[in-house]
């Protein structure tokens, strides 16, 4: 019999096992590869001392493809609970030295029990990817273990915020996960995404495509817009989510954190007034309007590389918690295009999820005609933030800073569809489109009658403009609550967002809406 020495012994020899199950070698070669290990990364992200490891001594149960005399302590996957900024999160995080991070049963189940105790105490869900997918030697038990996790996202979708860190080649049944949890952070040029690899894409529609060219961050941040974030290296990862995480609540319960602020709630942003171009057709950079009024200038961008045509992102507000939603004249005059509806939408429904209040900074000229938005289902897609938007029951501040022209004046936020405070900047146009375009339509035969056609257009122009083209209209309806000063946005932002503290909103009973998909 063992005694009691040699107990201990051998618990502290298996746990010293367990920080290197697939051995010395293994861990130097994913250093090589440019990656940490799965625990250094872990030990990066969270508080010192605080990650609690759970099912350490876990290890597979197959015994096919020459596996049965390969046994990995902890089963390719550190699982556990930790504080980050001393609030707790669940995490798990996938070690690529054992198997290639592949997820077999036990692998998936002790995902699972993360995942289930991250939804009991209310905290949010940290996964690190680096894998291979489904653990090929278990086979159908590993697509069992895939649904069970892909089911608890969903479960957990809205309820805790989930968020994926992609950190090495990630491919089939790893990559599902991920597009289900709310935000994805990928390290450049070493993490990839795609559900079938470039050798398969090859045999199948004989496109030549490299892995990073397929998946990569940049792919992912700028074409796919399946990237919310990318990271230069796994230290910015980190840094990245937890400037994220400080914006958001532990749960769909609780409040974010409120921070003390150090910036003037009623400061005046002067530079405000003199943003907008005196020509309607000029661009100018809607960050220049949205970082200023929030505190000391900082934004934190959600999918800045993605339909750049709209800004999302989070700030504060006198210490509070706020999702930004700005149109960005800057690129494609800010139109709404599929991409940038599709985009706008999850970060409203995001919002709205998780009782951050919505600022919606608008200056849209409509959106974008052509075939190949409507073959591509702008109307369903455009539908969607709409529907985002109205369906939202947080605080919602809007300001229109220029156009809000048609269709998209109704989306972006209108008074129609519920917001709660709409304000306009004098230079606000609030019409059912731009004054050239109206008075084509409108005058057509009177401009092809006139003699000197330029001039009469130009006269046109000039006179719908002055009479259409300002908030005064809207404000007479009573579409927008005032007129405000530029400089003023941000005081108006802080007073609006303690006006609204108790808004309380019912929503008709019903199993769930039908968003158009
Ligand atoms: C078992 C795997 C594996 C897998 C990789 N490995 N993927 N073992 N099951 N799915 C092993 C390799 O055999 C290798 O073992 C080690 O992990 C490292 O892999 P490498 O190929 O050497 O690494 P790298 O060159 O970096 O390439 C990484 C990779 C590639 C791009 C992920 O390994 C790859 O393409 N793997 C297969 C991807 C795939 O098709 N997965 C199945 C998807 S189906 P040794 O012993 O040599 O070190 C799926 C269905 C789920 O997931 C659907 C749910 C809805």
């Amino acid at each position: 019999m063992k005694s009691h020495e040699e107990k201990y012994a051998e618990l502290l020899s298996k746990r010293e096992l367990a920080r290197a199950p697939a051995g010395k070698e293994a861990i130097a070669k994913q250093h090589q590869r440019g990656k940490r290990t799965a625990r250094e990364r872990i030990e990066s992200l969270v508080d010192d001392g605080s990650f609690i490891e759970l099912d350490q001594f876990a290890v597979h149960r197959t015994t096919a493809f020459g596996l049965a005399d390969k046994e990995f302590l902890g089963d390719g996957v550190i699982t556990g609970r930790a504080t980050i900024d001393g609030r707790q999160v669940f995490l798990f995080s996938q070690d690529f030295t054992v198997l290639g991070g592949s997820l077999g049963e036990v692998f998936a189940e002790k995902i699972c029990k993360v995942m289930d105790l991250a939804m009991r105490t209310g905290s949010p869900m940290i996964g690190i990817n680096d894998s291979g997918g489904a653990r090929i030697q278990e086979g159908v038990v590993s697509l069992g273990g895939y649904a069970e996790i892909f089911w608890r996202n969903v479960q957990a979708s809205g309820v805790i915020p989930q968020i994926s860190l992609i950190a090495g080649p990630c491919a089939g049944g790893a990559v599902y996960s991920p597009a289900i949890t709310d935000f994805i952070i990928m390290t450049e040029q070493i993490a990839q995404m795609f559900i079938t690899g470039p050798e398969i894409i090859k045999t199948v529609t004989g496109e030549d495509v490299s892995f990073e060219e397929l998946g990569g961050a940049q792919t992912h941040a700028t074409k796919s817009g399946v990237a919310h974030l990318t990271a230069a290296d796994e230290e910015e990862m980190s840094a990245l989510t937890k400037s994220l995480l400080s914006f958001i609540p532990q749960n769909n319960l609780e409040d974010p954190p409120r921070f003390a602020c150090d910036d003037d709630p009623a400061r005046d942003v002067m530079e405000l007034d003199d943003l907008i171009p005196d020509s309607p057709s000029k661009p100018y950079d809607m960050h220049d309007a949205v970082a200023p009024v929030l505190d000391n200038g900082d934004f934190f961008e959600i999918a800045p590389l993605y339909a750049q045509n709209i800004i999302t992102g989070f700030g504060r507000v006198n210490g509070q918690s706020v999702g930004i939603v700005a149109n960005q004249p800057k690129f494609l005059a800010g139109v709404l295009d599929i991409d940038s509806s599709i985009k706008a939408a999850r970060f409203v429904r995001f919002c709205d999820a998780f009782n951050i209040p919505l600022v919606t900074f608008v200056d849209v000229p409509g959106f974008l005609p052509g075939t190949s938005q409507e073959f591509g289902g702008i109307i369903k897609h455009g539908a969607k933030l709409l529907y985002a938007f109205a369906e939202a029951t947080v605080p919602k501040i809007t300001i229109i800073t220029r156009k809000a022209y048609g269709g998209a004046y109704d989306v972006m936020a209108s008074k129609h569809i519920r917001a709660d405070i709409n304000v306009a900047w004098p230079t606000a146009e609030i019409a059912v489109m731009g004054a050239e375009g109206a008075v084509k339509t409108i005058f057509r035969r009177e401009i092809a009658a006139a003699k000197d056609k330029d001039a009469k257009m130009a006269q046109l122009v000039d006179d719908y403009s002055e009479r259409f083209a300002n908030p005064f209209i809207a404000a007479q309806r009573g579409y927008v609550d005032d007129i405000i000063e530029a400089h003023h946005t941000r005081r108006v932002i802080v007073k609006s967002l303690e006006m609204l503290a108790n808004k309380r909103v019912e929503r008709p009973k019903r199993k769930h809406g039908n968003i158009p998909l």
